[in-house]
Parts: structure tokens; C-alpha cells; sequence
């Protein structure tokens, strides 16, 4: 179908939640490792992975075979009434490959729903109610999901959960308290004290985190602050969850867990997106008390379907035989190098941060106002990323960080490329010809 005709028929029969990037929205068409196609043979660099989510590149051939074989057998989908072996071996393979002490899933269609079941889980478990979550924060669009945001961009409706308190987010480029990072004596993490002494009872079910915010702009949590909060909740009584849809399967580099690397254990983890490589899953990881705890019944028609059971099999093994985790790390390096240059260079970058596969750049006008956000040049700047063939994302509070988020698979003369785009696109904004 003609562009155009798409585009049309989308206004009329798409839900304008159905939300596009791009003021011309691009349609895909196909894709192999970290390279996509749209309807007219225009190829792009796809350094956004479908919101970080293309973990082991698009098309990767032993995903798309373990799926094939799934879908083979005729048994597409069983519901968690029935029990399938991929389901369960997934279950075993997560309980060994993540940190200590978590060893019970619970699968769902979705990394909100997965938010929902941990907070349900730690209610359960703890008797408590009040949640704490951090502004700037993510952690799905159920209804729960909209409480627990912290960006009002994504709370359209008015609080319906009593008991959500959110702690001012350790982001040190805009931090609450006006610091500077690491003269801070990290008041922020030492602030969640006074927030459970002010707005609570004192009784905590949880606090939800995730190490490196991904919506929120790509803001990653200083080394201390899970080793200052952590004890302060678990003293209340509540469990610390850990929300690795974004920072999970090698993402940052190194650790296959993102909070592995902040040194802090998890007591339920949450894990979506890059786990399946795009087929849906959500899943919810507790200590085997936390997850013995739970009450009543509990569904999810879809959670843990076979073939994306198979999936997250067969893109957990490609991460490991072909050191995509090692791969992060290194590539990772590169990109945020050349990115520091760009901060040395361009006035209107603000602050470049991140972590791994996961980078972001911060736009902010020039003038005499600091750090005033520049939502226009974002948008202008991943315009004329496109333009050039390369994609990317864009939030924060004020839609002016970039989100770099490439499948893990990438190439150093890949990131090559696409820093050689971004540098051509800064200039083009520096130059005003877009
Ligand atoms: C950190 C984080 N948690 C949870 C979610 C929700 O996942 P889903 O969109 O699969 O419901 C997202 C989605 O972007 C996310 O980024």
C-alpha cells in the first residue's frame, strides 16, 4: 500500500494513542540485524530497536527458528492453566541467570503487566500498601502503570491508587536539591527516609526502580544511591523492586543485570522487551518466599505463550555464544566517547549520560537561562537523523533527551556510522539547514 494511503487510513482508524515519532510517520517493512526497511527500500540504521527491545538484532536467525519450530508443533498458545516446556525451561534458565536469591517467575504478555504483578506481589507478601517510585520514573501504562510514572506527560488521568509516593529521582543534571554530583552527600537517596516518615504510616510494600531510566531520558542512578535507599525500605518492611525492561539481557554491558553492577540484590525483578527479542513477554522474578506469599488466582491468557517462551530461549543463548553482553560494553565505549565530544562541542548539548547500549543526549537552548530544555532541537536533531537514514528515540519530562538504545549486536564500524550521522545532523541544527 502507498504511503500515503497508510498514513491516511492510520488517522482514521488508529487510536491517537497509537502514537508515531515522526511528524511523517515511517512504516517498516523489514529488518536484518541492526538494519530495518521501509515500504519504498529506504534503509535505515535502526539504533532505537523498537524501544530497546530488538535485543539480539532484527530477523536473528536461531529466534526466528526456535519460533518456526514452535509454531510447528500447532501449539501456539497453552494459558499458564496448562503446562508447556518452554515455559518452564525459561523459568529454570532465569532463576540461574539472575542474581542470587530470585528463583520464581510469573510470565505475562507485557513489562506493565509484569510492574503489576511485582507490586501486587509485594503487597501480598509484606501486608503493606504504600509503593514508593521515582520521578522521572517508568514502569508500564496499566492503570497501576500511570501511578507509578513520574512524568506527567504519561499521567492523563488523576491519581486512582492511594499509596503511591514518588522520591525525587537521582538526576544529577537536574537534581532536586540543586547539587552537583559526587558533592552531594546524596541528600536525594537520604531524602526517601523523610518521604516514608512524612507521607507514610511507615510501612512500606515496595520501592520500584529501575537502574538506568529509560523514558525518563536515559538517566542512570549514581553508584551509591540503591546501597543508601535499599536498606532505608527494607527497614519498613518493604522489598525493593527492580524494573529491568530496559537495563536486562546485557544491555549495559558487562553484567546481564543492570543493578548487578550497582552491587545491590533485588528482592523481585521485573524483565521484558530485549528478553524475547520483540515477541511478547513479560515476566516477574521473586525470592521464592516473596513469590510463595501470593494469594487468590492470578491470569494472564497470554503470559508465557510457548512460542515466546522460545523466543526469550533461544535470544538468551545468542546473547551468550556471541558475547553480546561483551559486545555492549565495548561498543558502548565507543559511542560514549564520541558523544563526550559532542558535549565539548556543540553548546546546545547539554549533558550526554548512559550506560552500555543504552546513551542519551540532552538538548538545552543556549542563552542565559541554564539548562533550559530544547524539545525543538531534539525533535529537529532526530529529523535530520532520519533524513539521513538512521533512527533513534527521544523523552524525558520535556522530550528533549535522545534515546540511543542499538540492538546489542551492533559493530563497531556500525556505531562508526551512525556517530558520523548524529555528527552531520548536529551540525545541520548548528547551521539551521535541516
Ligand atoms: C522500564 C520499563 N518498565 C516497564 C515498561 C512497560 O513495558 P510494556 O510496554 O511491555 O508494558 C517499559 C516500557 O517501555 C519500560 O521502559
Amino acid at each position: 500500500m502507498d504511503i500515503e494511503q497508510l498514513r491516511e487510513l492510520q488517522n482514521r482508524y488508529l487510536s491517537p494513542w497509537d502514537k508515531q515519532y515522526y511528524e511523517h510517520s515511517i512504516d517498516l517493512e523489514r529488518g536484518k540485524g541492526v538494519l530495518v526497511r521501509d515500504g519504498r527500500g529506504k534503509k535505515y540504521i535502526d539504533c532505537f530497536g523498537g524501544v530497546l527491545t530488538t535485543s539480539v538484532g532484527h530477523g536473528h536467525p536461531k529466534v526466528t527458528e526456535a519460533v518456526i519450530r514452535q509454531l510447528k508443533t500447532g501449539m501456539i498458545h497453552t494459558s499458564t492453566v496448562y503446562l508447556h516446556e518452554a515455559r518452564v525451561r525459561l523459568a529454570q534458565k532465569l532463576a540461574e541467570i539472575t542474581p542470587d536469591g530470585l528463583q520464581k517467575s510469573y510470565f505475562t504478555p507485557s513489562g506493565g503487566e509484569a510492574t503489576d504483578r511485582a507490586i501486587q506481589m509485594a503487597m501480598m507478601a509484606t501486608g503493606n500498601t504504600d509503593i514508593i517510585s521515582l520521578c522521572h520514573g517508568y514502569h508500564g501504562q496499566t492503570l497501576l502503570g500511570k501511578q507509578l510514572v513520574g512524568q506527567k506527560t504519561w499521567r492523563e488521568l488523576p491519581s486512582l491508587v492511594a499509596g503511591v509516593k514518588h522520591a525525587p529521582h537521582p538526576y544529577c543534571f537536574r537534581c532536586s536539591f540543586g547539587h552537583k554530583y559526587p558533592g552531594c552527600g546524596m541528600e536525594c537517596a537520604h531524602y526517601v527516609q523523610e518521604l516514608i516518615n512524612t507521607t507514610t504510616e511507615g510501612r512500606i510494600a515496595a520501592f520500584i526502580a529501575e537502574p538506568v531510566a529509560g523514558i525518563g531520558g536515559i538517566i542512570p542512578v549514581p553508584k551509591e544511591y540503591f546501597e543508601i535507599v535499599v536498606p532505608i525500605i527494607h527497614a519498613h518492611g518493604g522489598f525493593f523492586i527492580c524494573d529491568e525492561v530496559q537495563t536486562g539481557v546485557g544491555r549495559l554491558g558487562e553484567t546481564m543485570w543492570g543493578i548487578e553492577q550497582w552491587g545491590v540484590e533485588p528482592d523481585i525483578m521485573t524483565m521484558a522487551k530485549g528478553i524475547a527479542n520483540g515477541f511478547p513477554l513479560g515476566v516477574t522474578i521473586a525470592q521464592p518466599e516473596i513469590a510463595n506469599a501470593v494469594r487468590g488466582l492470578n491470569f494472564a491468557t497470554y503470559g508465557g505463550n510457548p512460542f515466546s517462551c522460545a523466543a526469550a530461549l533461544a535470544t538468551l543463548q545468542a546473547i551468550e555464544d556471541e558475547g553480546l553482553m561483551e559486545n555492549a560494553e565495548r561498543v558502548g565505549k565507543i559511542l560514549r566517547e564520541k558523544l563526550c565530544e559532542f558535549l565539548d562541542t556543540y553548546g546546545f548539548v547539554g549533558d550526554v549520560r548512559g550506560w552500555g547500549l543504552m546513551q542519551s543526549i540532552e538538548f538545552i537552548k543556549e542563552g542565559d537561562e541554564p539548562n533550559k530544555p530544547a524539545p525543538e532541537t531534539a525533535a529537529q536533531f532526530m529529523e535530520s537523523c532520519r533524513e539521513r537514514g538512521l533512527l533513534i528515540g527521544r523523552g524525558g519530562l520535556y522530550g528533549n533527551c535522545i534515546r540511543i538504545g542499538p540492538p546489542l549486536c551492533i559493530t563497531e564500524e556500525e556505531i562508526r556510522q551512525v556517530l558520523e550521522v548524529m555528527e552531520q545532523a548536529l551540525r545541520a541544527v548548528r547551521a539551521g539547514v535541516l
